[in-house]
C-alpha cells in the first residue's frame, strides 16, 4: 500500500513512519513542512530507505498535496500534521486555525478528489473538554473544547465527519490522550521535566499539580492507529488510551525521583488560562471491536523514556540550544518551507 503520512518529521509522527517501515512492507511518504516542533533528527537513518520518501512541504499548500497523492499514487493518508501544543494556541490562536482546520480541509478536499481509499485523522481526547473527578471521555461524549487548539482540532474532527456524511469519504478518526515517548519535542510536560531535571533548573508546575492527564506510550498510539487505519470502520470514531491516569505533581515527583535529584526544584507557577481538570480515556471500543490493547504499563514505558532523553542528551540539548534551528536556516531557508514563528523550549 502507498502511505502518505503528514507530520512524519513530529513526536507521534516519526514514531509512526518508524513503525511502519519496521513491520510492514508498505511505501512512506512523509509530507512535513518543518515548522520548530518537525525534526528530520526524528528520522535519522530513513534516509537511504527505499520504502520512504520525505517532502518538504505544507499541507495548506495545495497544488503540493495534489501532485504528491498523484505522482504517489497515494491509497491511505495518516494525518498528522498539525500545530500541536496548548499554550502556544494561547499565545497565538491563529496558526492552529489555518493548519490544523484549514490544512485538514484542504487535504480532506485533495483525497476525496484522488479517490484516496482510507483517510485516519489523529485527533485528541482534548475535543472533549474537561471531566470532573468522575467519569470517562467515550465516544458519544459531546465535543466541549476548551483551549484555542482543542477548537481547532474539534473543527477539523467535524470537517471530517461532513467528508463522510455528505460525500461518503472514508475517513476515520481517532482520539488520544496525552503522548509520550522518544522524540517528544522539550516543551511538553514530561520531556521539559526530565530535560529540566538532568540540567537541574527549575521545574514549572502549573497551578497546584493536581491536574490529571491519561498517558500512553507513543509506540502503543501508534500500534492503535495503524489497527484503525486497516482494520477501522469508516465514519466512525475510536478513542485510544491506556488507563494510566496521574496528577502531574505526583508524575513529576516520579521523574525525579527515578532521576536521583531533590524535588526543591519544583516551582508552582501561574495556571494556564482555561486549564482542563481531567482527561480520562475509555477505549473500551477499539479493544473490543479491533483487538488492540497497550503492550507497556505506565511504569515501564516512563522506564524506558527517562532511559532515551538520558542517552540522547544531544538530540534535545541541540534544540534547546537552537543548534538545530540554525541547521534548518541553512538548509531549508530557501526551499519554500515555513516557520510558525514561535520560539525556543528552553524552560
Ligand atoms: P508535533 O508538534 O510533535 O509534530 C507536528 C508535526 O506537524 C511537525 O513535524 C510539524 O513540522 C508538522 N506540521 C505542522 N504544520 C504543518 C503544515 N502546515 N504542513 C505540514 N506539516 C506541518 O505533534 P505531535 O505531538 O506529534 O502530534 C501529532 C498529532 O497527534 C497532532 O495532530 C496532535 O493533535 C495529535 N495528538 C497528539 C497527542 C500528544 O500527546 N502529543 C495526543 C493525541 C493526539
Ligand atoms: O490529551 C492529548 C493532548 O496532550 C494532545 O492533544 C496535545 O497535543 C498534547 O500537547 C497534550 O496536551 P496537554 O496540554 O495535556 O500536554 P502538556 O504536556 O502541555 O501538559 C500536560 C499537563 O502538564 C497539563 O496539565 C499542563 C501541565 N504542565 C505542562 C507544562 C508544559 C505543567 O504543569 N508545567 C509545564 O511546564
Amino acid at each position: 500500500m502507498n502511505i502518505l503520512v503528514t507530520g512524519g518529521a513530529g513526536f507521534i509522527g516519526s514514531n509512526h513512519v518508524r513503525l511502519l517501515l519496521e513491520t510492514t512492507t508498505d511505501r512512506v511518504v512523509n509530507l512535513d513542512v518543518l515548522t520548530y516542533a518537525g525534526n528530520l533528527a526524528n528520522l535519522a537513518g530513513l534516509e537511504d530507505n527505499p520504502q520512504y520518501r520525505f517532502v518538504l512541504g505544507d499541507i495548506t499548500d495545495r497544488q503540493k498535496v495534489r501532485e504528491i497523492l498523484a505522482g504517489e499514487s497515494i491509497e491511505a493518508v495518516v494525518h498528522f500534521a498539525a500545530e500541536s501544543h496548548v499554550d502556544r494556541s494561547v499565545e497565538g490562536p491563529e496558526i492552529f486555525v489555518r493548519t490544523n482546520i484549514l490544512g485538514t480541509e484542504i487535504l480532506l478536499e485533495e483525497c476525496r478528489r484522488a479517490k484516496v481509499k482510507r483517510f485516519v485523522m489523529v485527533s485528541t481526547d482534548e475535543v472533549y473538554g474537561s471531566l470532573g473527578n468522575d467519569g470517562m471521555f467515550t465516544e458519544n461524549t459531546p465535543l466541549a473544547p476548551n483551549s484555542p487548539y482543542a477548537a481547532s482540532k474539534a473543527a477539523a474532527d467535524l470537517m471530517c465527519r461532513s467528508f463522510f456524511k455528505t460525500f461518503n469519504f472514508p475517513v476515520i478518526i481517532t482520539r488520544c490522550s496525552n503522548n509520550y515517548g522518544p522524540y517528544q519535542f522539550p516543551e511538553k510536560l514530561i520531556p521539559l521535566m526530565i530535560a529540566n531535571i538532568l540540567e537541574e533548573k527549575t521545574l514549572p508546575v502549573y497551578g497546584d499539580g493536581m491536574n490529571v492527564r491519561d498517558w500512553l506510550y507513543v509506540g502503543d498510539h501508534c500500534s492503535a492507529i495503524d489497527k484503525v487505519m486497516r482494520s477501522g470502520k469508516e465514519g466512525e470514531v475510536y478513542n485510544i488510551g491506556g488507563c494510566n491516569e496521574m496528577p502531574n505533581l505526583e508524575l513529576v515527583h516520579l521523574l525525579v525521583d527515578k532521576l536521583g535529584k531533590s524535588r526543591d526544584l519544583i516551582s508552582f507557577v501561574k495556571d494556564r488560562p482555561g486549564h482542563d481538570l481531567r482527561y480520562a480515556i475509555d477505549a473500551g471500543k477499539i479493544m473490543n471491536e479491533l483487538d488492540w490493547k497497550p503492550s507497556l504499563d505506565f511504569s515501564k514505558g516512563l522506564d524506558l523514556t527517562v532511559a532515551w532523553y538520558v542517552e540522547n542528551r544531544t538530540w534535545w540539548e541541540e534544540i534547546r540550544t537552537g543548534e538545530y534551528k540554525k541547521y534548518y536556516q541553512q538548509m531549508y531557508g530557501n526551499r519554500g518551507g515555513h516557520s510558525s514563528g514561535h520560539g525556543d523550549a528552553n524552560g
